[in-house]
């Protein structure tokens, strides 16, 4: 199986998140990789869904690891970011991240 370069873990849950937009999220999340070309090779992502990260409000909340950075708040507009500026040129979006690690 070809490596992933990083995991990233969108919370569809319904405490962080009342209206659920984490389920758009990760819908949202497959085209913006496919688009971004990080579905294959050496920057490939894996993208996942949970249910709860134990964090339960101020969502929808997205982590990338393995740097373990943990976003919050994530709109459509800062997933794009994420995507592009984080799993793409390898930049955090350090204004959007509450906890690391
Ligand atoms: S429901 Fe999203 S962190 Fe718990």
């Amino acid at each position: 199986m070809e490596p992933y370069a990083r995991h990233v873990l969108v919370c569809t849950g319904g405490f962080c998140s009342p209206n659920r937009q984490g389920r758009m999220l990760y819908s949202l999340l497959a085209s913006l990789l496919q688009r971004e070309g990080l579905l294959f090779g050496p920057s490939r992502v894996k993208r996942g869904e949970t249910p709860c990260l134990g964090v339960c409000a101020g969502g929808p909340i997205v982590v990338v690891y393995p740097e373990g950075v943990w976003y919050a708040g994530v709109t459509p507009t800062l997933l794009e970011r994420i995507v592009v500026e984080h799993l793409k040129e390898g930049r955090v979006v350090e204004e959007a991240v509450f906890y690391r690690r």
